[in-house]
């Protein structure tokens, strides 16, 4: 059968997995699609032993997508202007690279109501999940955007490569207000929620690129009590860049937001 996999660390609560079987389902392809689990300094290892046994496709999650970038043959334009990959596909045998983190999160924020064109925003950490979805929100008109990350040097490289339009500080040089804060860093793995002032969530609506399977991340809760105006997770970006990732490897389009019914029968959009 067709073989899939994510590849990350830590690996075992992702849902890409329920996801990607749930797509299949939906339109009739047969696949199979599971979770890698690779060291720290393992990525380029767990990836070529996973192509050599004929797997198809890999999605990348933390800490490993700037590693893909280096790894793939090729990368499309997405993937090759944030120098992060979440997606891997093979054309010819050759190893091509894609981002769709960006389009994601711009459909999920689309499907929620959520307006960026016209807002300020704050993007929190400057990994390779922020480097994925600064372009897709310029593209959808935010009109200004202030990296915040605790090595600030990273923050700054980011900013550099969207002159004009990005900023980029330390987490306590933060200045101004901002209508949208979106947490990329992954401190909530190890349960810390916001990493700037509590100032800066309140009245602006937030929204955390990682998702657990109430929505409630830590981010979530520090943003609820800084008094956000309005608060999500990321769960319904990763069922969108998962159906774009999928969409690349089987050229079928799924139908994204039946699945995130499925999985969270009370989120609204
Ligand atoms: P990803 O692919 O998810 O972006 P990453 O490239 O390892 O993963 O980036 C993790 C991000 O979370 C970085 O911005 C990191 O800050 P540094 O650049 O200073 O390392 C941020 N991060 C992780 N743990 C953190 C913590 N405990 N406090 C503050 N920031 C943290």
């Amino acid at each position: 059968m067709d073989r899939y996999a994510v590849v990350g660390n830590p690996i075992q609560h992702s849902l890409s997995p329920e996801i990607h079987r749930a797509f299949a389902a939906q339109t009739g392809e047969r696949l199979r699609y599971d979770k890698l689990l690779a060291p720290k300094d393992g990525f380029a290892a767990a990836a070529e032993e996973f192509f050599s046994a004929g797997g198809l496709g890999l999605n990348v999650t933390l800490p490993f997508k700037a590693q893909a970038h280096r790894w793939v043959s090729a990368a499309d334009s997405a993937a090759e202007h944030c120098g992060a990959v979440n997606t891997i596909g093979l054309d010819n045998g050759a190893t091509v690279g894609f981002n769709t983190d960006g389009l994601g999160l711009v459909r999920d924020l689309q499907a929620q109501r959520l307006e960026v064109a016209g807002r300020r925003l704050l993007v929190v950490g400057a990994g390779g999940a922020v480097a994925g979805i600064l372009d897709a929100l310029l593209a959808a008109g935010a009109e200004s955007i202030h990296i915040a990350n605790r090595t600030a040097s990273k923050a700054k490289a980011l900013a550099v490569r969207h002159q004009g339009r990005v900023e980029a500080s330390s987490l306590k040089d933060v200045k101004g207000s901002f209508d949208i804060v979106i947490n990329g860093a992954s401190a909530g793995l190890q349960g810390k929620g916001g990493l700037v002032e509590p100032r800066l969530a309140r009245g602006a609506a937030c929204y955390d690129l990682l998702y657990s399977e109430d929505g409630q991340t830590p981010f979530c809760r520090w943003a609820q009590q800084a008094g956000a105006a309005w608060v999500s997770d990321g769960l319904g970006m990763l069922v969108e860049q998962a159906a774009a990732a999928f969409a690349i490897w089987r050229g079928r389009q799924p139908d994204a937001r039946a699945v995130l019914r499925a999985l969270r029968p009370n989120q609204a959009a």
